[in-house]
């Protein structure tokens, strides 16, 4: 599979839209979400030749947040948000990453740890089902 990255932008809303509902049912971003964040911060996305995964971003001076990413569902366990990861460490490859994480979600937790997150701590009651997020970071290579 010959995989190509790409930064997104607005054309990609309705993508970005239905992907959400895909990847995120019940917990998906609104239209105008995906079209605020596209305005103010980044998304990036990597596939053959369709974007089979996505993340969205928020990049600061100093560091880059991950506030999204995820896999389409048929796509999954093929290495592609790690190659995503990859991506952008070497698209920021001076600043630190952050992100947070529901404890809960193995998977995510696993994909995190396997490209050099490391947990910072655990903030209880930190979704609105009272379930604890796991923040995590991810310092450049020096
Ligand atoms: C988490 C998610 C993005 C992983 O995407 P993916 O493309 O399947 O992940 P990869 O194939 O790149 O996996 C890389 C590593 O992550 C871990 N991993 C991924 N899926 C896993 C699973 N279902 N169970 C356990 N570990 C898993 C493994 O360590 C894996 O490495 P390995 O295959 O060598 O063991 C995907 O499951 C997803 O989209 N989930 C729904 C959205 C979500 O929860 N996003 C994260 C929060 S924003």
């Amino acid at each position: 599979m010959s995989l190509s990255f790409q930064r997104l932008g607005e054309v990609h809303l309705p993508e970005i839209l239905t992907w959400e509902k895909l990847c995120f049912a019940g917990e998906e971003w609104t239209h105008k979400m995906i079209q605020t964040h596209l305005e103010f911060h980044a998304a990036f996305g990597i596939g053959d030749q369709n974007i089979q995964c996505y993340a969205l971003v928020c990049e600061t001076p100093w560091e880059i947040e991950i506030f999204r990413i995820a896999t389409l569902p048929n796509f999954r366990k093929l290495g592609l948000a790690k190659q995503l990861l990859e991506h952008l460490f070497k698209e920021f490859p001076k600043k630190e990453f952050f992100l947070e994480v529901n404890e809960s979600n193995e998977p995510a937790i696993k994909l995190y740890l396997s490209v050099g997150f490391n947990e910072l701590e655990r903030r209880k009651k930190y979704y609105p089902d009272g379930s604890t997020a796991v923040l995590m970071k991810r310092n450049p290579i020096e």
